[in-house]
């Protein structure tokens, strides 16, 4: 694949590494490829960030025909930039397309973009700890027409942020509201694809939550609106006696690449792993007799999580004393030594760019 660098005559000034926040600032230049249904994909460019000019009737104004992927690129102690299982995001954005039935991109191509992306921007990588540069690449129908058809024409872009913690508690515990009112996922619908749509739908328990100082819901599933799934924007683990339960991938689930790294550490250091469905009637009764020890949310953009307080209900529980319990700690240390390249990535997990 060709890709035609336009560089822009005006970088802008970098922000403060010590202040970032999520997902406020953005790089100098962004990654665009079209897609039509009898050129395949084609005009791959990077050029300088700015808007996007689309025509009204486009398809993801409407319909919400989008998908999007979440990972970081990383400052090692010896100045190189790394990504973190990159190709994986690659193929769940494919797996995501399929189910939007958004055109797919060979995970060659993608990956491609991606580097020849990270490497224009790599001054923006920061180096402050806890900091990376946040890659979103998104993916969109834009066919001008207000006919719900297949779409024919679509648009690939990567934008980039340099960012710090998700949440403004940092590395400290967040409080999880259950929600039990809506629902964010059934099986056979968008569970398991990173598109808009199952972000907009979660919006207005979010709200609810936020409105009672809780930073996100836990969702439970849409049929029997009993077992645990997850969390916001991140999968959920909880340390009950000396074994980590993880909801199983039942189809309404992100399929989470932190998640799926973090079973694999736990595997290694030992620790007992179930994927299963986890219900709320069981997650209480280990509140209540004591033997629910940690609790921890997983993602790119969260990283790991302590869950310090969870509310059911009415009902508040402190988790771990309202702290971060040891294991919990020890899966971040471990996890983010190999993601900035601290430690030795025996994964093969890492790639430099
Ligand atoms: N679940 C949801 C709803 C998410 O938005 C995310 C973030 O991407 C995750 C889970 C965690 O996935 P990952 O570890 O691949 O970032
Ligand atoms: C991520 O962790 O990458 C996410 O996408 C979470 C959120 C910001 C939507």
């Amino acid at each position: 694949m060709d890709i035609k660098i336009n560089l822009t005559a005006t970088p802008k000034e970098k922000p403060d590494q010590n202040s970032l926040g999520f997902g406020k600032h953005f790089t100098d230049h962004m990654f665009v490829m079209d897609y039509a249904a009898d050129k395949g994909w084609y005009n791959a460019r990077i050029e300088p960030f700015g808007p996007l000019t689309l025509h009204p009737a486009s398809t993801v104004f409407h319909y919400g025909a989008e998908i999007f992927e979440g990972m970081k690129a990383y400052r090692r102690p010896d100045g190189e930039v790394q990504l973190f299982r990159p190709e994986e995001n690659m193929k769940r954005l494919n797996s995501s397309a399929e189910r939007l039935s958004l055109p797919q991109i060979p995970v060659e191509e993608s990956l491609q973009a991606l580097k020849a992306f990270v490497n224009v921007e790599k001054d923006w990588v920061p180096s402050a700890p806890g900091t990376s540069l946040y890659l979103r690449p998104f993916l969109f129908g834009n066919d001008e027409t207000l006919g719900v058809h297949t779409i024919h024409n679509a648009k690939f872009v990567i934008i980039a942020s340099p960012v710090g913690a998700y949440y403004k508690e940092g590395l400290n515990p967040v409080k999880i509201m259950i929600e039990t009112r809506d629902v964010r996922a059934v099986r056979g619908g968008t569970g398991y694809a990173k598109c808009g749509g199952n972000y907009a739908a979660s919006m207005r328990a979010g709200d609810r939550a936020a409105a009672e100082g809780y930073s996100q819901v836990l969702w439970l599933d849409g049929v029997e609106r009993r077992y645990i799934e997850e969390v916001g924007a991140m999968n959920v683990m909880f340390l009950i006696n000396d074994t980590v339960v993880t909801p199983q991938l039942t189809g309404s689930v992100l399929p989470g690449i932190t998640r799926k790294s973090c079973i694999e550490l736990l595997n290694e250091m030992g620790v007992k792993v179930e994927e299963r469905l986890l219900s709320v009637e069981e997650l209480s009764a280990a509140i209540k007799d004591g033997t629910l020890k940690e609790a921890w949310g997983c993602g790119t953009a969260a990283v790991v999580s302590p869950i310090g307080e969870l509310r059911m209900g009415q009902a508040r529980y402190q988790i771990a004393d309202g702290g971060i319990g040891a294991l919990t700690q020890k899966l971040y240390d471990t996890l983010t030594a190999i993601q900035w390249g601290q430690a030795e990535d025996t994964h093969n997990w890492t790639c430099k760019i």
